[in-house]
């Protein structure tokens, strides 16, 4: 049987696991943020649908954290948001970061931008919650583990998919289903694939597979650690009469050494919305989808599902909270920087298979 939770993220274990340890403090970290400690203050960087749909709600949804401020390139954004919050807004992050006294950023900019903004709240020590994808490449992953480490900064990358029991209770139906031989794993979605920074690969540092596919390798790495071989193909063919070139849609076959192997299918044009996660063994599988997870035996009968009504709008105050344990010594980390070192490996290993037309092993990319 194939390792669930394999060394390769050993840092990223699951809420549930038993064996989860607080992590020690690093050595030069910031001063520590003790479970009696005041609220945490908290600054939002990048204010646009994914802050202003997700983190400023949860920030101020959340009693374990008070909004101090805001910064994005955009005036009129910018603006905008500050009004709604009534906090100070920031064109410059420097100068929010100089001025207000941060125990944390939360991070929602372009792909391209992320770098930047990360090295900058490593350097004056704040921690940082960063949306996917952790680096737009793996020498930009190993550039910023350097920096956090170097900083002494907690950074997790937020993944709304850990900290919801549905996703969680995978192995427990998992480890029912016999020997798995298969992994089925399909996310599209109908969207405009040109739309701003997303539709250019230099700036997103790729298309569907960086960014949507990001939560389902998330799942894939999470539940059983990196395959040891990757092929892609992909292409950026969809919508023709746009002008981008991330690709809009790939598959991904993957395998492993213990003979488990499947495949991802990811689209951002093609509907209907499909988010799953089927997993076959000798004995049932198990179905994993947006909300419901469910086992089957191997004639397709149900015996047991679960699902979660309303996870998904309480998820993002989950996350926020999450993190300040974190930050407070309550919880380990789930997704930390060195865990994602095997996400940014899968991830160059697609598209070093999709330009050579081979497989290629991403464990020897992080060797
Ligand atoms: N977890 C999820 O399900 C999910 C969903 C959507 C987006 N995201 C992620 O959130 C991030 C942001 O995505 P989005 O859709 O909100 O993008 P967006 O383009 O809507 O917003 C980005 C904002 O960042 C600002 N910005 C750019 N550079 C900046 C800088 N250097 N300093 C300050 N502000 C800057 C822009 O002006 C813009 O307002 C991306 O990493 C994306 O992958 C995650």
């Amino acid at each position: 049987m194939p390792p669930v939770m394999s060394a390769a993220i050993s840092t990223s274990r699951l809420p549930s696991d038993p064996t989860v340890t607080i992590p020690e403090a690093r050595p030069a970290a910031p001063a520590p943020l003790g479970p009696s400690c005041r609220t945490l203050r908290a600054g939002v960087v990048g204010l646009g649908h994914q802050a202003r749909e997700d983190h400023l709600p949860a920030i101020v949804a959340s009693e374990m954290v008070d909004l101090v401020a805001v910064c994005d390139l955009n005036t009129q954004i910018l603006d905008d948001v500050r009004d709604e919050y009534d906090k100070p807004g920031y064109t410059e992050l420097e100068e929010m970061l100089a001025t207000e006294q941060l125990d944390f950023i939360v991070v929602a900019v372009p792909h391209h931008a992320g770098r930047r903004v990360v090295k900058a709240a490593a350097q004056r020590g704040v921690h940082v919650l960063k949306e996917k994808p952790f680096a737009t490449s793996l020498e930009e992953a190993h550039d910023l583990t350097g920096s956090c480490a170097d900083g002494g900064i907690e950074l997790m990358v937020t993944l709304q998919r850990r900290l919801n029991p549905i996703y969680a209770t995978f192995p427990h139906l998992y480890d029912q289903i016999g020997r798995p031989f298969l992994i089925d794993g399909v996310y599209t979605m109908s969207v405009d694939p040109a739309s701003g920074w997303r539709g250019q690969s230099r700036l997103a540092g790729g298309g569907c597979i960086i960014d949507m596919g990001y939560h389902m390798i998330d799942m894939l790495l999470w539940y059983f650690g990196l395959p040891d071989r990757v092929l892609a193909q992909s292409s950026a063919a969809a919508r023709p009469e746009l002008d981008y070139d991330a690709e809009d849609t790939a598959c991904v076959m993957f395998s492993f050494d213990s003979g488990l192997w499947g495949r991802l299918l990811l689209s951002r044009c093609v509907s209907p919305r499909t988010e799953t996660i089927r997993v076959i063994g000798a004995r049932g599988s198990v179905v994993l989808e947006r909300g419901r997870i469910q086992r089957l035996l191997s004639n397709g009968q149900v015996v047991e599902s679960l699902s979660r009504e309303g996870s998904w709008p309480s998820a993002a105050t989950a996350q926020v909270d999450h993190f300040c344990r974190v930050l407070m010594g309550q919880r380990p980390n789930t997704s930390g920087p060195e865990s994602h070192l095997a996400h940014a490996a899968f991830i160059h290993a697609c598209y070093a298979s999709a330009q050579a037309g081979r497989f290629v092993n991403p464990k020897e990319l992080i060797a």
